[in-house]
């Protein structure tokens, strides 16, 4: 059968990470039991068959008008841990908008909505493991950890693998964000490198002139140079 191993514990976030004060609330107080992989998490279930929309990769097509804000490509591939591609697998982003506000019943924040924005967009893989998306820069908003606190701008990711197991979330952030260094939740990855694994990187050969900044992101599911994720590993 399969084995997917453990990641490395110093390059994925504790649960517990008091500057980020909701992990206070969300850590387990007891130890986890780690129980082996099961057949049907090995095997299924697996994403369907749900097709995919024409504009669901491209966030700036999804309304009558265009959304306000800089346009940016956002592309890479996804890989396994020994850099075989992964083909046809879900990616989902999700992210808010130019001026820091999400399009959901619990962001209050002062900040106004883009009727052209809805902020979530999906694509499957192709046979290289690629994706792409066109989408808006999100701006920085407040999120009241502590007084003062503002998230550095950035997106959030989901991919599924081969199985359920193998689905990673994830956060994607962008160069020389002065935010950064002050943000509980990126500096909760112990490791430096793998922080930096979380940000993308300008990429001009994805630009598209006169258009849109590209910027590369690529996602390693699982291994020694996996990217960071959220939950328990
Ligand atoms: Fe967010």
């Amino acid at each position: 059968m399969k084995h997917y191993p453990r990641p490395e514990r110093c390059e994925q976030a504790p649960l517990l990470h008091p500057p980020y004060r909701a992990s206070l609330r969300r850590a387990p107080h007891r130890p986890l039991i780690q129980i082996p992989h099961t057949l049907s998490e090995l095997t299924g279930p697996l994403y369907g068959h749900n097709p995919i929309g024409e504009t669901d990769n491209d966030l700036t097509r999804q309304h009558f008008g265009e959304p306000v804000g800089q346009r940016i490509i956002v592309a890479g591939r996804v890989i396994d841990e020994d850099g075989r591609a992964i083909p046809n697998t879900l990616v989902e982003l999700w992210q808010c908008n130019a001026a820091g506000r999400y399009r959901h019943h619990a962001d209050n924040h002062h900040a106004p909505l883009d009727p052209n924005f809805s902020g979530a967009g999906r694509t499957l893989t192709d046979e290289n493991g690629n994706y792409r998306f066109l989408t808006i820069k999100p701006g920085a908003y407040p999120w009241r950890n502590h007084r003062n606190a503002w998230r550095p701008a950035h997106i959030h990711f989901s991919l599924f693998g081969p199985c359920l197991i193998t689905r990673l979330i994830t956060q994607m952030y962008f160069p020389n964000d002065p935010l950064l260094p002050f943000d509980p939740i990126s500096q909760s990855i112990p490791d430096e490198r793998a922080r930096q694994r979380l940000i993308c990187h300008l990429d001009l050969d994805l630009t598209e002139p006169e258009f849109a900044l590209g910027y590369r992101f690529d996602l390693i599911l699982r291994g020694r140079n996996a990217t960071p994720f959220e939950g328990p590993s």
